[in-house]
């Protein structure tokens, strides 16, 4: 049995054994099953071709679809997640919002734990998150009372 391992490439620095990873180290999600109240179309497929054309030279980025992410009252639905940052759950996406869910993936690759506030998202994402869940180990201890 053959054991796939992800394409490394050793780092290039004399005396550094790290080895550098060259896969994706963010995903963009597309729901590819919503379908608007009364409608037949399912518009996340054409949403996620824009998408994978937009960001193919990002070379950080893995998008990709899924049959549902139980935001299913709030068609399209699409996600950003990364190791150790925010993952953003975000309802109401179309076509038109490829653009700013785009600009969106390259801000959130730059913040160092993906947080951010409304007024700091492109277009409709300042108003449409589902979900804003902060990475594992970055809760608050109970007795905190900061809030941003
Ligand atoms: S069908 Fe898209 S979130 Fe459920």
């Amino acid at each position: 049995m053959t054991i796939q391992r992800p394409v490394t490439a050793h780092s290039p620095i004399p005396g550094d054994d790290r080895t550098l990873s060259t896969e994706p180290t963010h995903e963009l999600v597309v729901c590819v099953t919503c379908r608007p109240r009364g409608s037949e179309d399912r518009p996340g497929k054409a949403l996620l071709a824009e998408l994978t054309a937009q960001m193919a030279a990002d070379a950080a980025w893995r998008v990709g679809g899924i049959e549902c992410m139980a935001a299913c009252g709030r068609p399209c639905a699409i996600a950003l997640q990364s190791q150790d940052k925010t993952t953003w759950l975000f309802g109401d996406m179309d076509l038109t919002d490829a653009e700013d869910i785009a600009r969106f993936a390259r801000q959130y690759e730059a913040l160092p734990d993906g947080w951010c506030k409304a007024s700091e998202r492109p277009g409709k994402l300042a108003r449409t998150a589902l979900a804003r869940i902060p990475a594992s180990g970055r809760v608050l201890p109970p007795d905190a009372d900061a809030c941003t």
